[in-house]
């Protein structure tokens, strides 16, 4: 279990209620910072006859990812909960593995996908949790990130279709 630094608020969700929901908020923020370095890695080193396409296609997911790292950190923040950010945090949180540095354009896209569609059976499973503990704020953020994340993984599985 991560520790966690929290702050008192008057917003009317208790303490445990905010740092549960923060601690789910973390795990995914540690999935979204996975994938982000797996798209980095993904446009240096793709290379053959997709490569402009695709070196093109994997910038837009990872500053997609980047947008979302902000909107989930300050999440967390809001709920008045330090980040505990660090690489170490980020390993021992995340839900998804590792791949392989160097892998083939197809390998690199069944990796993305493979992450996505993991991360969005989180968030839905985190979705009924922030609403028993009354944070329809947080229900409604993650309403919108699943929404954002399903498009993203269809685009990816059309590209692996092609
Ligand atoms: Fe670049």
């Amino acid at each position: 279990m991560i520790r966690l630094d929290t702050e008192n608020l008057e917003i009317g969700l208790s303490e445990k209620a905010r740092e549960q929901i923060s601690s789910l908020l973390f795990k995914l923020l540690s999935d979204e910072f996975v994938t982000y370095v797996k798209a980095r890695n993904y446009h240096w080193n793709v290379v053959g006859p997709h490569f402009k396409e695709l070196h093109e296609f994997f910038q837009k997911i990872y500053e997609e990812l980047n947008d979302e790292i902000d909107e989930i950190a300050e999440r967390i923040r809001t709920l008045g909960i330090k980040v505990p950010a660090n690489m170490k945090n980020f390993l021992n949180e995340t839900n998804l593995t590792e791949t392989d540095e160097f892998l083939s354009d197809k390998e690199m896209l069944k990796s993305l996908l493979t992450d996505y569609e993991s991360t969005i059976r989180n968030i839905r499973e985190y979705i009924p949790i922030a609403s028993q503990n009354k944070d329809e704020g947080t229900v409604n953020f993650l309403s919108g990130l699943i929404e954002k994340k399903e498009k993203t993984a269809w685009m990816i599985r059309a590209t692996i279709e092609k």
